[in-house]
């Protein structure tokens, strides 16, 4: 029998979760919505939905051609992706290269600096407390995840993100920083969410031009062609 979606089971910012008739399927649609600054501001980018879920597909696929096991199973039209019925681990694992964003604020450092190592973030996924930076021990007292699951999550973390650096680079993008998510299935601990210009920060390689979603939150314009630009280029 053919996919069903059901239910919805869950509404984000910028993703809508159903149930199928497969108790271990959900349905991904990707919105148009996009906000920034913990929901302060509020848009429309025209096509972002698209955009996004191609683009995430062409990387999960990718990543798991690269061994790194992810929540997806195939694309079923423009804004919708098939995924494994993951249990959301309540993290956000940023891994920065270059100096941007809430690190360059926070430690007084001007953006777009290289890193000399990669630096791996944890921040608590509530979005009543504004996702706040926590550390191992945080996740350790709220229970977030076991000792185990942190160690998994920070290796893959940083693979994937050597993984599109250097798979960026092939298409003149350069990969500043990111944002992953991962979740429960079955026994094990594997990527789940998107990966688009709305959670990585890609920059040109030759002009350091921003190409995501720093165009929308810093009113930069030209939005809805950056996004169909960096999809082009992966297509390429
Ligand atoms: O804002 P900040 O510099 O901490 O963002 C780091 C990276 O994480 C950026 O690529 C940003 O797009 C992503 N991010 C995200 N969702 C959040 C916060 C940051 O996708 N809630």
């Amino acid at each position: 029998m053919g996919i069903q979606k059901l239910e919805l089971l869950y509404e984000g910012k910028a993703k809508k979760v159903y149930k199928t008739n497969h108790s271990k399927q959900y349905i991904v649609t990707y919105k148009d919505d996009a906000t920034a600054f913990n929901g302060e501001k509020k848009g429309t980018v025209l096509n972002k939905g698209v955009v996004n879920n191609q683009m995430s597909a062409i990387l999960f696929q990718l990543l798991e051609e690269m061994g790194i096991e992810n929540h997806f199973i195939q694309l079923l039209n423009d804004r919708e992706m098939l995924v494994k019925s993951v249990e959301i681990i309540p993290l956000e694992v940023i891994i920065r290269n270059v100096s941007a964003g809430s690190m360059a604020k926070r430690l007084g450092l001007e953006e777009g600096i290289p890193l000399i190592s990669s630096v791996l973030e944890f921040s608590y996924k509530n979005d009543e407390l504004g996702d706040p930076l926590i550390n191992d021990d945080h996740i350790e007292i709220l229970g977030l995840a076991t000792k185990k699951e942190v160690e998994i999550i920070k290796y893959t973390s940083l693979k994937i993100n050597e993984i599109l650096q250097q798979f960026f680079i092939t298409k003149s993008l350069k990969l500043i920083d990111l944002k992953l998510e991962f979740g429960r299935y079955e026994d094990k601990v594997i990527l789940a969410d998107e990966i688009s210009p709305d959670n990585c920060r890609l920059w040109d390689l030759k002009t350091n031009e921003k190409m995501d979603k720093d165009r929308f939150r810093r009113d930069l314009g030209n939005v809805e062609e950056t996004y169909q630009e960096v999809l082009k280029r992966l297509n390429k």
